[in-house]
């Protein structure tokens, strides 16, 4: 069975592979390079960069800057928020495919009619149906891990089979044209709780329909409104700010050189109820993934957060990794996580907080008694999922390379 923990875990390691994985990192990599150094958020600028980009196209020179789309998003829930998720559009004419919008991963991948009887619970992209699509014939097999801890356990109940593609994608009604993609041609059991068809990768280098659209004028960023179930409403914008979802100025932070891909920050300190310990109060670089919904990190850091929660936190021996207490004493108990980042401008810090709300994930399926918490025991990844950036609005800023944060106006 696949449960709250083994699907944080499992998605993450996920994220990493692809990550590492030669995937469709290379010819985007100098044109990303590129619009790191270059491009400005505003429209004009670029237009500007655009057309030094495409030296020769004249016709670019007159296209008017592209202006952002708000995707509306549906929260995958199950006793807890897991993923987001919206539509995009692939082929011609288009089928409607849904994807989770995953700021740690790079890559498109999609279920396809290639993948019979084991992709069965999906919608499946129909190949045949698409005038467009191109078949690439390379094929990869993506074993997932679905335990974490120590020793990640790399378990074969989960295990993807994508093959290399192309074919026209369009999101929020803006057509990126023709692109290299992923189909889903073989998926393992674990997979069919899905209620999406595939995953878009929203790394920190343009990549994929992003790439293509911000050479067309669209300005190289994005934002994120992630939402608990009962509110509702989440949604991206791609190419913007939807400044009608939050009231407070945003607070801007740099991504350290190299991050490659990765979105991720500095962090001086971490604090649980006020409380810090040596090493809780020192240096660490924080990924932040809107694919995973629980957080992780590494298993020192782990136990000194939940040393100062309760003693009553303990590891759950059925999967490693993850932790729990009794439900009976979970109400109530404080667990305010605040963890500190250097803003910007003018280079004063500022903290990202957790809820004590957020401490409960629910009872796990193997002992309903005990009730999964919040933090994921992961050695070598620190990572800050959903259950972070559903409290705030969220700006993904490729082009200057940074994140904004201010506090969701709902
Ligand atoms: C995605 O498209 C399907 C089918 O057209 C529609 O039912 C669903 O509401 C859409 N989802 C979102 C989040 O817009
Ligand atoms: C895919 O489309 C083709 C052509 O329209 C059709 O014959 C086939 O039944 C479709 N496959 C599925 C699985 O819907
Ligand atoms: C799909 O994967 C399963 C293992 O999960 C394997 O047994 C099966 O042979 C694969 N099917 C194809 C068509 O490769
Ligand atoms: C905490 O664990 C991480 C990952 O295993 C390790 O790199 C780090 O040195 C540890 N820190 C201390 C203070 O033990």
């Amino acid at each position: 069975m696949m449960t709250r923990s083994t699907w944080t875990s499992s998605r993450a390691i996920y994220h990493l592979l692809k990550m590492f994985a030669p995937l469709t990192l290379g010819t985007l990599l100098a044109l990303a390079a590129c619009m790191a150094a270059e491009v400005a958020t505003s429209p004009h600028k670029v237009v500007l960069t655009s057309r030094a980009v495409r030296k020769g196209h004249i016709p670019a020179l007159r296209r008017r800057a592209l202006s952002s789309a708000n995707v509306p998003l549906d929260d995958f829930f199950l006793g807890t928020d897991l993923q987001w998720f919206g539509n995009i559009s692939v082929g011609t004419p288009p089928q409607t495919v849904s994807v989770v919008f995953d700021t740690g991963s790079q890559s498109l991948e999609f279920v396809s009619t290639q993948c019979g009887a084991p992709c069965a619970k999906q919608v499946a992209f129909n190949i045949s149906k698409s005038s467009t699509f191109v078949d690439g014939g390379e094929e990869t097999t993506l074993a997932f891990a679905t335990g974490v801890g120590v020793d990640p356990v790399i378990n074969n109940d989960y295990v993807l089979t994508v093959r290399s593609a192309q074919d026209v994608v369009s999101v929020g009604g803006l057509s990126a044209g023709l692109m290299d993609l992923f189909t889903i041609v073989n998926q393992t059991s674990a997979f069919d709780i899905d209620p999406f068809s595939g995953i878009q990768g929203m790394s920190s280098m343009a990549q994929g329909f992003f790439a293509s659209l911000i050479e067309k004028g669209l300005p190289s960023l994005f934002g994120m409104f992630l939402t608990p179930k009962a509110v509702g409403h989440a949604e991206l914008t791609i190419g913007g700010i939807d400044h009608r979802k939050f009231h407070s100025d945003l607070v801007y932070s740099s991504l350290p050189e190299g991050s490659d891909g990765f979105w991720q920050l500095e962090s001086p300190s971490i604090t649980v109820n006020g409380k810090t310990t040596t090493l809780l109060n020192s240096r660490r670089t924080i990924i932040f993934d809107s694919g995973t919904s629980n957080i992780l990190f590494s298993t020192n850091t782990t136990e000194a957060m939940y040393a100062i929660i309760s003693p009553d936190i303990k590891p759950f021996a059925a999967e490693p990794g993850a932790y729990g207490i009794p439900c009976s004493k979970i109400s109530g108990l404080p667990a305010t996580i605040d963890i500190t980042f250097t803003s910007q401008q003018p280079g004063h810090p500022f903290v990202l907080t957790i809820p004590s709300s957020e401490l409960n994930v629910g009872p796990f399926k193997s002992d309903p008694s005990i009730c999964q918490t919040l933090i994921n025991a992961f050695d070598g990844l620190e990572l800050l999922g959903a259950s972070l950036l559903k409290h705030y609005y969220s700006v993904w800023d490729i082009g200057k390379q940074r994140m904004g944060f201010a506090p969701n106006g709902f």
